[in-house]
């Protein structure tokens, strides 16, 4: 059903946070790396995938109910962790927790918010913490106690970025770090007065640009101003070793975000992870990765059943989610579906982006003959012809 805000699916909520967002803000969030060979391929695999439905089954009553690494869920989806947010919307990250605790469904703080985790943390539910290490370690670890402190029961690390992504058109937008206003962005910022007004007005306004919120006050800039030392992010060195001494330091749940190799997966298990988050980055890190659906299975088929194992890559529909499920995924994750609702409208449009995925993944159940997401398995595929 549509609404007030006039959309019916998620590619309504991202036709229109597209003509909201400045084009440098609306690429770094819509946009992948390189050719964008990758952003297709995750399509093209997820809309390769057929069902075949039951008929006469009696659905009435259908339960989108699901557990994800121990944590009751509305539906079978959680909301991935994404850094700009607070570009989107002001204090973005904020409106997502707080849909997402409302509707019921786990909310993953990224490291790389602009709002620090005390804060984000008000809005209640259930919350993860995501990790992209600091070129200052013992930084790193300090954030790890404060996630925990606050309540995050799950610590996804990101290993996909092992070094910067190619992201050419940030540059061309004339959207570098430090951020200022340029030849190559004035007139994009000029010609989005609502967003300018009520994004960045509003930083001003509230007396500070966004930055890096998860640096204690000594360390924190603005995006206008770059960075002080120590303070990128630097993943090159995270290897097995710096892993297993993050295992060692995080009590709660540990998953390894951005597994696409069944041997990863494995050594995931073997130093102790309790899950893997099968994801190419929504083909944000490497251009002609696998697409993330197609890596799923022979992952599934290693470590299913001995750990939680993830999906995440081009989820855009319901159907998407189901079709994860069958493939043996304990759980999906949303990156870009849940900010075209917060580019949209807020806390409101994550409401609803949440609203359409989780009612689209009733209907497929009901068309399928399921009432709940534990019948959800490979019977409901049209075999692949391999
Ligand atoms: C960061 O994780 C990004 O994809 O921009």
């Amino acid at each position: 059903m549509a609404d007030e805000l006039g959309c019916w699916n998620i590619a309504d909520l991202r036709a229109k946070a597209r003509r909201r967002l400045p084009r440098g803000v609306w690429e770094y969030l819509e946009r992948g790396v390189e050719d964008e060979t990758g952003m297709a391929r995750n399509r093209a695999a997820l809309d390769a995938l057929a069902f075949i439905p039951r008929v006469a089954r009696n659905v009435e009553n259908i339960d989108t109910r699901h557990d994800i690494l121990g944590a009751s869920s509305s539906a079978p989806f959680a909301i991935a962790p994404t850094g700009a947010a607070g570009l989107i919307w002001h204090r973005g990250d904020v409106h997502l927790a707080r849909a997402a605790a409302k509707a019921g469904i786990p909310f993953t703080i990224s490291s790389a918010s602009t709002m620090d985790v005390e804060e984000i943390a008000k809005a209640g539910g259930t919350l993860w913490f995501q990790l992209y290490m600091w070129e200052d370690k013992p930084l790193s670890y300090t954030v790890l106690e404060r996630a925990r402190a606050v309540g995050c029961e799950t610590l996804f690390v990101t290993l996909d970025l092992p070094v910067m992504p190619n992201r050419e058109y940030l540059f061309r937008n004339g959207y570098g770090m430090p951020f200022a206003l340029n030849k190559n962005n004035m007139l994009d910022v000029m010609m989005h007065p609502r967003w300018l007004l009520g994004v960045m007005g509003r930083y001003a306004l509230g007396g500070a640009m966004p930055g890096q919120g998860n640096l204690p006050p000594y360390l924190k800039s603005s995006i206008m101003k770059g960075s002080k030392p120590g303070t990128l992010f630097k993943q090159s060195d995270l290897d097995w070793e710096a892993i297993k001494l993050l295992r060692a330091k995080w009590p709660g749940r540990l998953v390894l975000k951005g597994m696409l190799h069944p041997d990863d997966a494995e050594m995931a298990l073997n130093i102790g992870a309790d899950g893997v988050l099968v994801s190419n980055h929504g083909a944000r890190s490497l251009d002609h990765s696998i697409a993330a659906i197609d890596a799923l299975p022979a992952i599934v088929d290693r470590v299913g059943g001995r750990m939680s194992v993830l999906f995440d890559s081009g989820v855009r529909r319901g159907s998407d989610v189901v079709k994860a499920l069958a493939l043996g995924a304990d759980g999906v994750m949303l990156g870009r579906a849940t900010l075209y609702g917060l580019g949209v409208a807020g806390e409101r449009g994550v409401a609803r982006a949440l609203d359409m995925l989780q009612d689209e993944t009733r209907r497929t159940m009901g068309m399928l003959g399921l009432t709940s997401t534990g019948e959800i398995g490979p019977q409901v595929l049209a075999p692949r012809a391999s």
